[in-house]
């Protein structure tokens, strides 16, 4: 493995900055391979000492240093600081630099995404535009000039609000921004560009009218509404549910198609993935409107957790990802339905985030260490960072939570600051001691709840204990004890509310008296803290809890376990015997699929079967292709017990013309599953149904859906139907990665050469983000029969692929790499040929910091 010199950040050695600088004065002469940058700032020295300042910096080109006026010569550059030795307190800095655009394939820093230059500057991207105090605790208002060919570039865009403009010779205009504001420069922003403009205004609580700004590829105008629409619901959303208003009195939204994630909050100007902002009925899906409005939402709901109040350093990142996931749940749950946006959340945490628990990036939400901080911007920090933010609100109680949330922004507003901050702000608020509950900033791990109980018929009296135990993670031996808010209740037991205990002890019995009979305890409800929970539930009564809790969640999860329980035991059983159990199993979900007052938004996700990711986090090892086999059992036995009903479902659908709201989408999540049951139940049938749908329907939710069930069908008929929507969408990258996504998760054997020709089409390119998340990301993610192939195939795939990805765009690299390293529940054999592909990763030459980091941690 070749050794970068490991250079670990310790939260604990935090210290505040030499310097701190009070203006910025930038300005760009923007050029695709050289761009030249002035920065002037205002400079003062902080606290008594005669240190030198130092500045961040990578990939520049310096021109020049000056102190008030003065150019320097004595200064010292570095590959990742630029040092100048002085005395002054307070002076004037002019560095000018420059910067190629073009070759930055890294999309971080300053780049050109399809002829546009844009910036991405968080985590610590701005070191590659100029040397500067690259440091979230570093906040300063900022003037931007920008140059740039007038013809090229009729938009030149920055923070803040427009302050001057004009032409210049030879063709060229400049535009001038300021921004009131103090930020840190991970919030800058720059684009230049040639855009399509839609326009709107949002008038706040207070009278206020904001200009909103969205601008778009040429030519995509008419999928711009939908992502305007969801940013004025936002803006009201956040004034009615927090009383937070708006500040600027513009709002800029660019959509960019080379993008490292999905959107950037920088002050007043957002840039965005194009996938989340750019949508129509004929290339959008259900989920791709969903996607939109919450994206658009979470950008928003920055504006004051996370720019207004700002981390002190990046260990703190939870303290605005958390809080802003937190946030764009709840909106998103009041703009739909709140059932399935719960189980949304639920499923990422116990598909994902259990997954990087039990791996070795394990890591709390707040982070002790960091190597590259791009790698830490991950499901634990955001969704499981959202978790505890949800578990504040329970335990305080809507009101208490929002007098929390107001003193934070009382103290904190204008300032960089860290979680402990805010949960102080939360106990001072609550006059409520949560000294154990910050355990959960400082602890890894999924803790476990392992549920018993009694009943004793004489006395009338039911006992039920929680107890939590924690298992030691890769990175954190040691573990304490947790404050767990669980609700349940108590069904057949005469008591219809609902209890909440806050076990904060190994464990707790409660005990209720005067029980006439003993109760089936539902169990977690909404999924109360991030936990896996125990209970040996009889198959009858996991049916009693989905049929009958009062809690739609534990509804869902009852449903859920029942199948899980069932795929785990069928995989260790004989084929007859397993069959057996299946079919008992489906029995039980008879009851919902023909009640009538089941929603049909809860029946569809009762209906669905866990997905292997979710079944996989279940057990401490697993026999991929028995646990494989049995689901795909699973699944047909439910198609076939249920062929009459799922075809009564289909044919029940309503015809009408595409529209996103909450009943056209939970009626064609119903029928689109069960056009994927019937392709299991019924091929001769589903094939029929399955061409009628392509062809016919008008919106995108539903040609996915019929190639979904094709998928699983007919792979002639598959075939076929992939080459249609091809030349129909050939042109259009955000539609194709659809189509890039179900070529590679089809079971196919020889699924490596499609890949490989997949990867020739015109419309791939390594460069974008999204190409390849949709092909290579797809792949080692969810086809569990290709990745995990016993011949290595696999994962020697992936490895290679990352090999070339390294050198391109490291960040990207790094995200893909997360289920090759997840090799610890799977077989040895499969543990080997992981490692030894890891290994093989690790040799390459100009590893990143980033894939060193997840390789090192990862191999033992
Ligand atoms: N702050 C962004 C968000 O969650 C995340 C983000 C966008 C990001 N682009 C990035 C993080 C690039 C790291 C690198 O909304
Ligand atoms: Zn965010």
């Amino acid at each position: 493995m070749s050794t970068i010199s490991a250079n670990v950040k310790k939260r604990a050695d935090y210290q505040s900055a030499d310097f701190t600088i009070n203006k910025v004065n930038l300005e760009f002469e923007l050029h695709a391979t050289a761009t030249r940058v002035v920065c002037i700032t205002q400079i003062e020295r902080q606290g008594n000492h005669h240190r030198p300042l130092v500045l961040d910096g990578e990939s520049l080109e310096l021109l020049s240093v000056a102190i008030n006026g003065v150019a320097q010569t004595d200064y010292k550059i570095e590959p990742d600081s630029l040092t100048v030795p002085t005395e002054l307190d307070k002076f004037d800095l002019r560095v000018e630099n420059i910067i190629n655009p073009q070759e930055n394939s890294s999309l971080e820093g300053l780049y050109l995404s399809a002829g546009a230059f844009c910036t991405q500057c968080e985590a610590e991207g701005f070191r590659k535009i100029t040397y500067f105090l690259d440091r979230p605790d570093v906040l300063a208002a900022y003037d931007v000039k920008i140059i740039a060919d007038k013809t090229q570039f009729p938009f030149l865009l920055s923070n803040g609000n427009k302050v001057a403009a004009g032409d210049l010779p030879d063709n060229k205009h400049f535009i001038s921004w300021q921004d009131p504001f103090n930020k840190p420069c991970y919030l800058f922003a720059l684009v230049a560009g040639d855009f399509d403009l839609l326009e709107d205004t949002f008038i706040t609580q207070s009278n206020r009218e904001i200009a909103l700004q969205l601008f778009v590829d040429k030519g995509m105008l008419d999928r711009g509404p939908h992502a305007l629409e969801s940013l004025k619901k936002a803006m009201r959303w956040d004034e009615t549910e927090f009383g937070l208003e708006y500040d600027l009195d513009i709002y800029m939204v660019v959509a960019v198609d080379f993008f490292n994630m999905g959107a950037m909050e920088n002050k007043g100007l957002n840039v965005f993935n194009s996938k989340f902002v750019l949508a129509n009925s004929e290339t959008a899906t259900d989920e791709d409107y969903f996607n939109i409005e919450a994206v658009i939402g979470h950008e928003y709901f920055h504006n004051w957790t996370g720019n207004r109040v700002t981390c002190r350093d990046w260990f703190q990142l939870s303290l605005k990802e958390g809080l802003t996931v937190f946030r764009d749940q709840q909106f998103s749950a009041d703009m739909g339905s709140p059932i399935v946006n719960r189980i949304k959340n639920v499923r990422v945490i116990r598909e994902h985030q259990f997954a990087e628990d039990a791996s070795a990036m394990s890591h709390p939400i707040r982070p002790d260490e960091v190597m590259e901080m791009n790698n830490f911007y991950t499901v634990t920090v955001y969704d499981k960072g959202s978790e505890v933010i949800r578990m504040l609100h329970t335990i305080l109680g809507k009101q208490g939570f929002l007098a929390g949330i107001k003193l934070y922004f009382e103290r904190f507003d204008g300032q960089a600051v860290t979680c402990d901050d805010f949960v102080q702000a939360m106990e001072d608020a609550n006059g409520k001691d949560l000294t154990q509950f910050r355990l959960w900033y400082s602890q890894s791990g999924t803790p476990n709840i392992a549920v018993f109980d009694e009943y004793d018929s004489d006395t009338k009296t039911y006992k039920i204990t929680f107890k939590q135990s924690h298992k030691a993670t890769f990175d954190q031996q040691e573990k304490q004890n947790l404050v767990v808010p669980i609700q349940f209740s108590l069904l057949n037991s005469g008591d219809s509310q609902q209890h909440t205990l806050e076990l904060t002890a190994t464990s707790e019995t409660l005990e209720f008296k005067d029980v006439g009979t003993k109760p089936t305890p539902s169990l977690l409800h909404n999924f109360s803290a991030p936990v896996k929970l125990s209970y040996q539930y009889k198959q009858s009564e996991l049916a009693d809890v989905m049929v009958k809790s009062p809690d739609d969640f534990a509804r869902w999860d009852a449903g859920q376990s029942l199948f899980s329980k069932c795929i785990h035991k069928a995989s260790g059983l004989t084929d007859a015997e397993g069959q057996q159990l299946i079919a008992d199993t489906v029995k039980y979900f008879e009851e919902v699929i023909n009640s009538k007052d089941i929603k049909d938004d809860l029946k569809t996700e009762i209906l669905t079967v866990p997905s292997f990711e979710s079944l996989f986090q279940q057990a401490d090892s697993v026999d991929i292709d028995s646990l494989y086999k049995s689901r795909k059992q699973l699944l047909t036995q439910m198609g076939q017990t249920f062929e009459t009903q799922w075809n009564n479902i289909y044919h029940n659908k309503t015809k009408q013309k595409y529209a996103y709201n909450q009943k056209q989408v939970e009626q064609r999540k119903l029928t689109n599953l069960a056009l994927k049951y019937l392709s299991l139940g019924n091929q001769t049938l589903a094939k029929e149904l399955i061409k009628e749908q392509f062809s016919s329907c008008d919106n995108m939710t539903d040609s996915l859906g019929a190639l979904a069930a094709a998928q699983t069908c007919d792979l002639d008929l598959f075939e076929g139907l992939m080459q249609r929507f091809e030349e129909k969408w050939h042109s259009d990258p955000l539609v194709l990665d659809k189509w890039f996504s179900l070529h590679a998760n089809t079971d196919r054997h020889d699924i490596l050469s499609r890949i490989e020709l997949l990867m020739s089409h015109s419309q791939f390119t390594i460069n974008n983000p999204n190409r390849v998340r949709a092909l290579v990301g797809t792949f080692a993610f969810y086809n569990v029969k290709g990745f995990h192939n016993l011949n290595g195939s696999g994962y020697k795939f992936v490895a290679d692929y990352l090999i070339k990805l390294n050198s391109v765009n490291p960040q990207v690299a790094a995200r893909v790499i997360t289920p090759l390293i997840q090799w610890q529940k799977v077989d040895k054999t499969r543990q080997e040929l992981m490692q030894h592909q890891l290994m093989r990763i690790g040799d390459t030459q100009g590893l990143s910091k980033d894939l060193f980091e997840k390789i090192s941690k990862s191999l033992p």
